[in-house]
């Protein structure tokens, strides 16, 4: 086996495509994928600090929430955490 087939297996592996809102502009996601990693990927920005900095996902992992986001009215929720699946809605406009 090649390098290229074990990334090629990977990408097969990958879940069905999903879709959600952040802030009203839909973001593309596979299922299985967490709405943190979805927003990276697009290069959405996360919510602000309370000095307007933006903030970004820096554990991945649940533990430093530096990636929190209204989800379906759920505030201060962890987006690392979160699974993307169809029809999610994501408010990043909230300030800390
Ligand atoms: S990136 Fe640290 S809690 Fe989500």
């Amino acid at each position: 086996m090649s390098r290229s087939d074990a990334w090629r297996r990977t990408a097969q592996a990958r879940g069905a495509a999903v879709t959600f809102t952040v802030d009203g502009e839909p973001v593309h996601a596979r299922a299985g994928e967490t709405v943190a990693t979805a927003m990276l990927a697009t290069g959405t920005t996360f919510e602000r600090d309370r000095t307007g900095a933006p903030r970004a996902p820096l554990c991945n992992m649940g533990t430093c929430f530096e990636c929190v986001a209204t989800v379906d009215d759920r505030p201060l929720t962890r987006t690392c955490l979160t699974p993307a699946r169809e029809g999610l809605t994501i408010e990043t406009s909230g300030r800390l």
